[in-house]
């Protein structure tokens, strides 16, 4: 049986800017099987960061679930949330305010990735590649 890794449930993301409420995620569902590697891609503005920050609990959803290994991480104290990050997520950052290697191992892993990405979807797409087992098979 396939194994979910990270499976994200009805989630609504809204920011407050001023006076303005802007809606980053508005009910976004979509399941990651382990072993899959898995790309999200969207213009700018989509709401790629967003989902990721909320992913790694670096930020809560208004409204939805999001589990990873099995267990519920939106509801993570901040301590919890911390010890999550530790343990399970790993980040490469484009910010360029990083160290000069973490820069450039962004670039190195990523160049393939973004020549994959041409479609223009007006919220953030998650597109599939086989598990490396499947691949092989
Ligand atoms: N901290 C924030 N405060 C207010 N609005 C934000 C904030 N972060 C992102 N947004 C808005 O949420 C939407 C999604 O942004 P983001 O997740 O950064 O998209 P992407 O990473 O796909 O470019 C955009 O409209 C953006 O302006
Ligand atoms: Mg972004």
């Amino acid at each position: 049986m396939k194994n979910s890794s990270v499976a994200v449930r009805s989630v609504t993301k809204t920011y407050r800017r001023g006076q303005r409420r802007v809606t980053a995620l508005l009910n976004v569902s979509f399941e990651v099987w382990q072993g899959e590697l898995a790309l999200l891609v969207g213009p700018s503005g989509s709401g790629k960061t967003t989902l990721l920050n909320l992913i790694a609990a670096l930020d809560r959803p208004d409204r939805g679930e999001i589990i990873v290994g099995g267990s519920e991480i939106t509801g993570l104290s901040r301590s919890a949330a911390a010890l999550y990050r530790n343990e399970r997520v790993g980040f490469i950052s484009q910010s360029p305010e990083l160290s000069p290697t973490t820069r450039r191992s962004f670039w190195l892993t990523s160049r393939p990735a973004i020549s994959m990405t041409t479609t223009r979807a007006r919220s953030p797409s998650c597109y599939r590649a086989p598990a490396a087992s499947e691949a092989r098979a």
